[in-house]
């Protein structure tokens, strides 16, 4: 299958653009899409052999369920059932944007999109090519990340080629996303309602509205029993081996100075108050201050790729603080280093 990339205004999205794709994802075809946190791999969620092609895709296990996207509030009751009201209240809160919430599955959504489950994660996304594609497919977008299983998730539509060429119809290009890390996933079907991944939306956001929310995310290493979906440890994963270090900042550098010295082809992810301690003998990438965590959220993923074009066999990078989005990059670093964390004293 040939992939075309059609370049979309990510303000005003060219209508004649947005039909294109449209018409593939009714035909029951698959089109990557820029969401304001990454880009998706979407199909039409009410067409089980569309939402199919998406697993053999990304090569992702039947076992991992799918985000179902709407365009409006309205088509919630048409995904989900039994919906609480704090389902509404953070809806009214957050969305659009980067919160996908866990309610009972509605029986018009096929049982593959959910890998069988009876919940169904439900999101509506904050960007205007992604709701134009919505709205004129006329149906919910079934949309996992467009990378390959595993592979950091795609935050230009580079990535997405770079992955899955060959595997998809469409992909619209608009732009690299602005948060670019994945939704937080609140699950709404438990009491108290529990974070199973956190994402552009912060725990501590998220309590202000609603004080019992726990974090309940699991890091599963590869091999151990699932008992949730997606929450396998090996995720976001470059090809190098990537160490994380925790610990106070000197003793941390400290440390990644000893190892750049030891090690032959090595690349780190610095924060810009950290580059020029680190900077000899290695490729150094400049994450951004860790005054502006937003800005290194943004850039984190395509940091990853980037050093494994270098092929660098190893990636030093020192752990942000555990709070506000500082726990989602956290949470991305511990999956990409597959839970090899150095603490530095
Ligand atoms: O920001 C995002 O969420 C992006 C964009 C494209 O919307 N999508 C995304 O999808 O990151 P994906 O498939 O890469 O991650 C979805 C996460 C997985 O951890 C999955 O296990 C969880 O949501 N999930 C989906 N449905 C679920 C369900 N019914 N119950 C529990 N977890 C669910
Ligand atoms: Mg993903």
């Amino acid at each position: 299958m040939e992939t075309r990339i059609l370049a979309v205004n990510n303000v005003l999205p060219e209508p004649g653009v947005i039909e294109t794709a449209a018409a593939v994802i009714r035909s029951g075809g698959l089109v990557a899409f820029p969401t304001e946190t990454v880009y998706g791999l979407g199909a039409d969620a009410a067409n089980p052999s569309a939402v199919e092609k998406i697993f053999a895709a990304k090569q992702r296990p039947a076992s991992d369920p799918l985000i179902v996207h709407i365009a409006d509030l309205d088509e919630l009751a048409q995904i989900a059932v039994e919906i609480p009201s704090l389902a509404y209240e953070l809806a009214d809160a957050f969305w659009p944007g980067p919160l996908t919430l866990v309610l009972q599955r509605s029986p018009r959504i096929p049982p593959n999109v959910t890998a069988g489950l009876a919940a169904v994660a439900v999101r509506l996304p904050a960007h205007p090519v992604a709701v134009a594609l919505l709205r004129a497919s006329g149906t919910p977008i079934a949309a996992p990340s467009a990378n390959l299983f595993a592979r950091p998730s795609p935050t230009q539509a580079q990535h997405v080629f770079a992955d899955l060429a060959g595997r998809l119809e469409i992909i619209l290009d608009g732009g690299p996303a602005t948060v670019g890390l994945e939704s937080t996933v609140l699950d709404l079907t438990c009491d108290p309602p529990a974070v199973l991944r956190p994402g552009g939306i912060t725990l501590e956001a998220l309590r202000e509205l609603e004080p019992s929310i726990v974090y309940a995310t699991r890091h599963v290493a590869s091999g151990a029993a699932v008992s949730s979906p997606g929450m396998l440890l090996k995720h976001y994963s470059p090809r190098a081996e990537v160490r994380l270090f925790t610990g106070a900042r000197d003793a941390v550098l400290a440390q990644m100075r000893k190892q750049i010295a030891e090690l032959a082809n090595v690349g780190i992810l610095a924060f810009s108050e950290d580059v020029e301690s680190l900077g000899n003998h290695a490729v150094v990438i400049d994450l951004g201050s860790t005054q502006d965590l937003s800005a290194v959220g943004r850039k984190l993923f395509g940091s990853l790729r980037q050093l494994d074009e270098q092929n660098v066999d190893v990636i030093l990078v020192r752990a942000p603080d555990r709070n506000g989005i500082g726990e989602t990059i956290w949470d991305r670093l511990y999956r990409a280093a597959e839970g090899r964390v150095i603490e530095a004293d």
